[in-house]
């Protein structure tokens, strides 16, 4: 027997304030973005904004529906676009905020499993890792260097080989 570890560090800034230029425009703008989200049901806007690697800027926000699990988050309705708007087209940043309109709002939270998967799926593809910024309306943000990092035993392509 042998045991395996698996461990990863991400960077964790007090507020926007602390970021790069770059970084806190591409958040400030996930934010503004919330209210684009169509989330009647758990009153909970998620918005995620990717600056690919050609300069363009797609968004994305959560799409809920009266049958509940016909809703699709941000992170996926952004990934759907990117790839049908430019085809193969590598992320360098994504940034990823919510406004929680029942509640708080000023911490981070982080992917769901099955978009976990397809941000994986989409790095994979690409070859590209996916700089992930995380952050609600204000408060902590938490940068981290790939998806990959967020789904370790990961099940993708090669396995299907
Ligand atoms: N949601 C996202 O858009 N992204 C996530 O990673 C987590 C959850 C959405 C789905 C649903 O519309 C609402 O947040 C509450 O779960």
């Amino acid at each position: 027997m042998a045991k395996q570890e698996f461990q990863f560090s991400y960077e964790s800034y007090k507020s926007i304030d602390e970021l790069k230029k770059d970084d806190a425009s591409l958040l400030e703008e996930a934010r503004k973005v919330t209210q684009q989200a169509y989330a009647p049901y758990s009153h909970f806007n998620v918005a995620a904004v990717a600056k690919l690697i050609n300069g363009e800027k797609v968004v994305g926000t959560n799409q809920e529906n009266a049958s509940y699990p016909v809703g699709l988050c941000a992170e996926r309705v952004l990934l759907s676009a990117i790839s049908s708007v430019f085809p193969n087209t590598a992320i360098d940043t994504l940034a990823i905020s919510y406004h929680n309109l029942n509640g708080d709002s000023s911490k981070p939270v982080s992917p769901c499993g099955m978009c976990r998967q397809a941000l994986l799926e989409y790095e994979d593809r690409t070859k590209k890792p996916i700089r992930i910024i995380l952050s609600g309306m204000s408060g902590e943000v938490v940068i981290i260097e790939k998806a990959a990092q967020l789904l370790p035993l990961s099940f993708g392509g090669e396995n299907l080989k």
